[in-house]
């Protein structure tokens, strides 16, 4: 059984409805695991659900209902809306599965043996909202705690605790060793700095249930439930165990009684997630996994945060962008390309509407869809719709937008694949402007040239609907229809010119990107 590139998202707390920053970090995923497919590889593509901790209990008390029901509701919701946004999922975890909480609880049972917790009593700060004690270090020097905290309260609790300080080191030389564990540079540098100026203090991972009761019970102490964190960050290894993956398997004696298949999944080739959750990811997680023996993933790509008007988005002061919405409006394949387009993989982002229509006039309606409409509308009117002969004016411009595009590709350089194909796309439209082929169609001394720029042109249009594939899989499909193609267009290697066989007559062509004079308010 050959080892599946495997790739997570983060797992989304259900205490609310999916937004913009959600949407965001799912399509960058479902992107990399659809481009990985393309390139020939197995994949496995897990999202899913946190559902357990304080913030749901509190959640559902407020609805006055029990947590499960508000979960299952939420749920619901949360699923239609990877439906909505196109993702390519293997499976979808939520924490509160019989198959997951196995896990933990397996976990827990044999760190616990081994001697990785200890129980003893704290007296401090605790942040309900952010379910962790804080320590005076983070005291503001008025006295108070930092807003992101939400209230502090003082609290005297006996709890388990994970050891980590033997840890310290080997976790730095690792960081270090491995400079591509940790995506982009820049966090990478700074979980160095924080593991080299501080001294890592032990992993709290046990609420008393007698405050919280929506977890996961400790096994060796019923008086306890996990802390989510610890719950969380298992269902990277949780699916694996319950797709029958041996390596899990063995590393956490777990005895799932019902395999139904034996995927060969850990270690993920790449966790992505949000700059705010990187502590989890970078410091716990690995520790979690080398003291169960378990090899650590090979990469966690950081993506930063989208603001909206250059202001936090916030549901209490309304400034949100609402990703169903905008969908419904313009499209999926709009919101896909608008996202990856707009911003790379690490630093953060501003949503404007008026940059979202811009772009979607500039780039989608004039520059992609309108090269797409009038090559296959001339070829419809010129030629039948019939293909003519092979000719390679534009070959060396599309081999070199695939091999970028692929090298992008094969480096989650995600917004530079884009950029690739738009380098054909432009090239493409600068052919038409300097060919003119609605003049050459005027005087019948040059049918054989319009004959060769036809075939450029459409071929060309072919040649992207395969490299755009994994970005807006909805268009790519619609070129291949309109070209009346029947292959599927899932593999990168398909981007090699000459595709259009001469004779082969296309289908009827459609806008892809209907023009809009306004945005919507
Ligand atoms: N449940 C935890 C993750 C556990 S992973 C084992 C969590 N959930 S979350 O719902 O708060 O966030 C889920 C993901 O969405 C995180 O990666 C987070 O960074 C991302 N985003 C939340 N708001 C965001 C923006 N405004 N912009 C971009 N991504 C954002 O954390």
């Amino acid at each position: 059984m050959s080892k599946r590139f495997y790739i997570t998202t983060a797992i989304d707390y259900v205490n609310g409805q999916p937004h913009l920053g959600h949407a965001y970090e799912k399509v960058i995923a479902d992107v990399i695991a659809r481009s990985r497919r393309a390139l020939g590889e197995e994949v496995f593509f897990l999202t899913g659900l946190d559902e357990h901790g304080q913030k749901v209990q509190q959640a559902a008390q407020a609805d006055g209902k029990s947590a499960q029901v508000y979960c299952d509701e939420l749920a619901a919701s949360w699923t239609a809306f990877v439906g909505k946004l196109g993702l390519t999922n293997d499976d979808f975890v939520r924490t509160t599965s019989s198959r997951h909480k196995e896990v933990v609880q397996a976990i827990l049972t044999k760190l616990h043996v081994e001697g990785h917790f200890y129980q003893a009593s704290t007296e401090g700060f605790y942040s309900t909202k952010e379910e962790t004690f804080v320590t005076e270090k983070e005291r503001l020097p008025d006295g108070t705690f930092p807003a992101s905290y939400g209230e502090v309260v003082k609290l005297s609790e006996t709890n388990w605790y994970f050891k980590l300080g033997a840890h310290q080191q080997w976790l730095i030389d690792h960081i270090e060793g491995n400079p591509s564990f940790i995506q982009p540079d820049y966090r990478r540098n700074e979980v160095l700095g924080f593991l080299k100026n501080n001294t890592l203090e032990d992993l709290c991972i046990s609420r008393p249930a007698a405050r919280l009761t929506w977890g996961i019970p400790i096994p060796f102490d019923p008086a306890y439930v996990t802390y989510v964190w610890f719950d969380a960050l298992v269902n990277y290894i949780s699916v694996p165990a319950a797709r029958g993956d041996s390596t899990v398997l063995a590393a956490t004696n777990s005895q799932l009684s019902t395999l139904n298949s034996q995927l060969s999944l850990w270690p993920a080739d790449v966790h992505v997630i949000g700059k705010d959750i990187v502590k989890f990811h970078a410091v716990y997680w690995p520790i979690m996994l080398k003291a169960m023996g378990l090899p650590l993933p090979s990469q966690l790509l950081v993506h930063g945060w989208w603001q909206k008007d250059g202001a936090k988005m916030s549901k209490s002061t309304g400034n949100v962008v609402d990703p169903v919405a905008v969908i419904d409006d313009w499209g999926l394949d709009a919101f896909r390309f608008y996202v990856v387009r707009e911003l790379d993989i690490g630093p953060d982002g501003n949503w404007t509407d008026a940059g979202f229509a811009a772009r979607y006039q500039a780039e989608l309606a004039n520059g992609l869809g309108n090269l797409v409409n009038r090559s296959l509308s001339m070829l419809k009117r010129y030629r039948s719709g019939v293909i003519p002969a092979r000719h390679d004016e534009l070959a060396a411009d599309a081999a070199k937008a695939s091999a970028d595009t692929v090298k992008h590709l094969r480096a989650s350089e995600l917004q530079a694949g884009l950029h690739s194909i738009w380098t054909l796309v432009n090239r493409a439209n600068q052919y038409v402007d300097q060919t003119a082929p609605f003049k050459l169609a005027k005087d019948p001394a040059q049918a054989a040239r319009l004959d060769e720029v036809l075939y450029n042109l459409v071929e060309s249009c072919r040649v992207l609907a395969v490299l755009l594939h994994p970005f807006i899989p909805g268009t790519a499909a619609k070129i291949y229809a309109q070209l009346n193609l029947s292959a599927t267009l899932d593999k990168l290697a398909l981007s090699v010119w000459g595709g259009l066989q001469p004779g082969h007559v296309i289908g009827e062509p459609a806008a892809l990107f209907p023009r809009r004079d306004t945005p919507k308010a």
